[in-house]
């Protein structure tokens, strides 16, 4: 439609407007406003109100007409969406103070925008930094009307460069998902994909363009708060995880429902000594390689546009000032050119660390060693100017800096249209909707991990009288753990709840206090009523806000006022049925022996409660495997399945002295990597290679039968492992190398094939570069990492 068309069509109605390049808005006092791609440019002039039809017309087409060829000259390159995008990068950068530059790297805290809020001393400095330029990305700035208000403080900065807006969106935005590590016990790369794609739609309905998921740490620590941000212990299943994560989030960043991802802590976040919250690490070369990088490169490779700097120090230097991580493994080895955000403060954090004599040293350090954006810590935005005042960091270095900066505000058309995920419609229709909390109850049931089921306790009958048992099971406080973005518990289902959806012949009890100080009322009053229970069903395990940042535990283990509960409720003998809560694995070996049957049920998110409901029903047969080991006592903690043999190995205890074991327990974990039960069960046979020699050029074909040999309908995660017995490195005694989950009617079978090929059976050495050598492998299949079969090939 012309612009003279548009005139004639919409002059008359004050409100309407033209969705091309250009619109316009005659306001009921006469006033006509023109935009250029949604965001005001002129007050143009003044219509008299009394002015015959005709006189308006020839007046607004006139001026529109003006207005468009003046424009037309005018429109600065870096403004021009017809021109490609590194023609206006460049355009842009020749336009850029020294200090304006330097503002890109700046990435602002900000909270409220609208409201009171906007009236705070601290809310109106920030936004004057945005009107001079001096921030390039905010974090925590949520909701279309506050992204908004800020969008347009950054418009009126001289060059009207957006910004970008973060938020930690860890596990959905409003309509909660299970915890990662729990959603990868799903062993589920499509529904997790979709999880990830979900949280991004709603998150780019709030206004947001970035969030600092997923985080790829491998850990094998639960005393760690974090491992339920992660994948759990696994490089090879982490990697899997963490790309479909990266996938979920970005789609191909060219529409407005996915939004930026951060692969994060890089790197090897998850050695943190002891488990503890901003320890350090001391990793080797060879371990970082083999155990620690993979799903980070996962994770690039499959294009996150953002990876975020580690608290922790790798070979003694922070990581945010880590050439060796940063400019040699992420941009050299792995080409990577997106974004290196810092985490909160940790270039700044690099003077405690004792690594940079002062906010300066720290902003050069960081810099020089490939970390682009400042989160918070300031000492970018104080001191960088002056470095390249002084030439210690080139206007060419920091050039390259803010290009990749300004390329992802391109991609996402932000500089087409600054508002373009400030849509208040779209954040009405699009956020916590009833089909996303579809997805989420599906993504919740099939991360429950049934850990025992003596003789068939579970499931249970629609009639059973139930007594539900556990203040945890009810507290909506205590769902949610730390990372829930929007999320609101009141607007999660309890188990309480999602029991009462089933169980018609339902009792609760609170069994024991949230503060977990001793209550022997409770206590009694639980064993009364089980009296009249035919199944007792226990929640036992912590309260979700001891998941995440800033939760490292000493003692992950089952409280001992739960644990004295459930000795009172095995005198009763009622079956039992434990649920246990919790944001990683905790020691379960005092509850093994009072449980008929045992449910880890990790955090769920929003559907928690309908979502157990349905497993311990029986409407969704349990498929999930755990990834990471339980321990049997937290002195073995970090225990793993992945280890190495050592050079004086025992298989079973009691074998005598002078092994690698401890004296007072055994070396087996309590549940291994992997492993998880179902209502039905499977038997593998007839495991077979296609060849048992092979070259380096050679694919080996390993195949195996899987039969449903109970009697209902199931999944099953079929896991392949393998050992290289001799290398110039000791490799570990399993590693997972393939993976694939299947569904099986009662009866059937199902022959499954994996591949194996050079790149499996290759290892990384200290330099990074993979090898392949000779000798004797074992290959083994099975559905946990313990219960295997095995076969072995010569690669000659
Ligand atoms: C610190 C955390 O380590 C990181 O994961 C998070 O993204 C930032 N804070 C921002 O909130």
């Amino acid at each position: 439609m012309s612009i003279q068309q548009t005139a004639i069509r919409h002059h008359l109605h004050p409100s309407a407007r033209y969705t091309g390049n250009f619109s316009f808005q005659v306001s009921i006092d006469g006033v006509l406003m023109i935009s250029y791609r949604d965001y005001p440019v002129f007050i143009f002039l003044e219509i008299p109100i009394n002015l015959s039809s005709m006189k308006r017309y020839l007046l607004v087409t006139g001026a529109l007409c003006c207005f468009h060829s003046g424009i037309a000259q005018t429109v600065l390159p870096y403004k021009n969406p017809r021109l490609p995008v590194e023609q206006r990068i460049k355009d842009l950068l020749s336009r850029m103070t020294l200090d304006e530059k330097v503002g890109q790297l700046n990435q602002m805290n900000g909270g409220a925008f609208t409201g009171p809020a906007l009236n705070n001393a601290g809310q109106q400095e920030k936004m004057q930094l945005v009107k001079q330029g001096k921030a390039g990305s905010m974090l925590n700035v949520i909701g279309v009307a506050d992204t908004r208000t800020i969008q347009q403080a950054a418009m009126q900065s001289r060059l009207g460069i957006p910004l970008l807006f973060a938020y930690d969106v860890i596990h959905g935005y409003k309509t909660i998902f299970p915890i990662p590590l729990a959603e990868a016990c799903s062993w589920d790369t499509r529904q997790i994909e979709r999880n990830a794609a979900v949280a991004a739609k709603e998150s780019a309905a709030a206004g947001l363009h970035w969030t600092f998921a997923p985080m790829c740490d491998i850990s094998n620590d639960p005393r760690w708060g974090r491992v339920m941000e992660g994948a759990g212990e696994d490089p090879f299943y982490g990697s899997a995880v963490s790309a479909a994560r990266v996938r979920g989030l970005q789609g191909k960043l060219d529409d407005d429902e996915h939004i930026m991802a951060t692969v994060k802590h890089f790197a090897a976040y998850g050695a943190v000594e002891a488990g503890k919250e901003y320890n350090q690490v001391d990793v080797s070369r060879v371990q970082l390689w083999n155990k620690y990088l993979p799903p980070y490169q996962a994770a690039v490779d499959a294009g996150a546009a953002t990876v975020m700097n580690a608290f922790n120090v790798f070979e003694g230097v922070p990581a945010s000032g880590n050439q060796y991580l940063v400019n040699n493994i992420l941009r050299g080895q792995w080409g990577f050119k997106g974004i290196v955000v810092s985490d909160w403060a940790s270039f700044g954090e690099m003077v405690t660390h004792g690594y940079a004599a002062d906010g300066k040293d720290a902003a050069y350090k960081a810099l020089i060693a490939g970390s682009d954006v400042d989160m918070e810590s300031k000492v970018t935005i104080t001191h960088l100017a002056q470095l390249v005042k002084e030439k210690k960091i080139t206007i060419q270095q920091l050039d390259q800096v803010v290009s990749r900066i300004l390329y992802y505000k391109f991609k996402l058309g932000l500089f087409d249209n600054p508002f373009k995920f400030c849509n208040e419609a779209r954040e009405q229709a699009n956020i916590f909707t009833p089909e996303h909390r579809v997805i989420a109850r599906t993504a919740a049931r099939a991360s429950v991990v049934l850990l025992k089921n003596n003789q068939q306790a579970l499931p249970l009958a629609a009639s059973d009288k139930v007594l539900l048992i556990g203040a945890f099971a009810e507290s909506k406080d205590d769902l949610f753990d730390f990372w829930i973005a929007q999320g609101k518990s009141n607007d999660a289902v309890s188990v309480y709840e999602g029991f009462k959806s089933k169980f018609s012949n339902l009792q609760y009890a609170k069994g024991y206090n949230t503060d977990l100080t001793p209550n022997e009322t409770l206590v009694n009053e639980a064993v009364r009523m089980a009296a009249d229970a035919d199944v007792l069903v226990v929640n036992l395990g912590i309260s979700g806000k001891m998941a995440g940042e800033d939760r490292s535990l000493a003692h992950p283990e089952i409280p001992e006022v739960q644990i004295q509960l459930l000795k009172a409720l095995k005198n009763t003998g009622k079956k039992i049925i434990v649920l246990v809560s919790s944001g990683r694995p905790l020691v379960l070996t005092p509850v093994e022996p009072l449980a008929d049957a045992i449910l880890q049920c990790w955090i769920l998110g929003t559907e928690q409660g309908n979502a157990v409901a349905d497993v311990v029903s029986g409407d969704y047969n349990p498929s999930g495997k755990t990834v990471m080991t339980f321990p049997y006592a937290t002195g073995q903690i970090p225990v793993y399945y992945n280890h190495f043999n050592t050079g004086r190995p025992t298989q079973t205890d009691g074998m005598g002295n002078w092994y690698a074991r401890y004296r007072d327990i055994p070396n087996e974990p309590l549940y291994p990597f992997g492993y998880g039960l179902s209502y039905t069960a499977f038997t593998y046979s007839q495991l077979q290679l296609s060849s048992t020699t092979l070259s380096r050029k050679d694919k080996l074909t390993v195949t195996v039968t899987v039969t449903n040999s109970g009697n209902r309908n199931g999944e099953e995660v079929v896991q392949l492992y393998i050992r290289d017995h001799a290398a110039s490195v000791v490799r570990p005694v399993k590693e997972l190398k393939g993976f694939e989950k299947i569904q099986l009617r009662a009866g059937e079978s199902k022959t499954i094939s994996f591949t194996l090929t050079a790149r499996e059976l290759s290892f990384y050495n200290a330099e990074g570069k993979r090898v392949l050598e000779p000798g004797k492998f074992s290959v083994f299949v099975g559905g946990n990492s313990r219960d295997t079969q095995q076969v072995d090939v010569e690669l000659r």
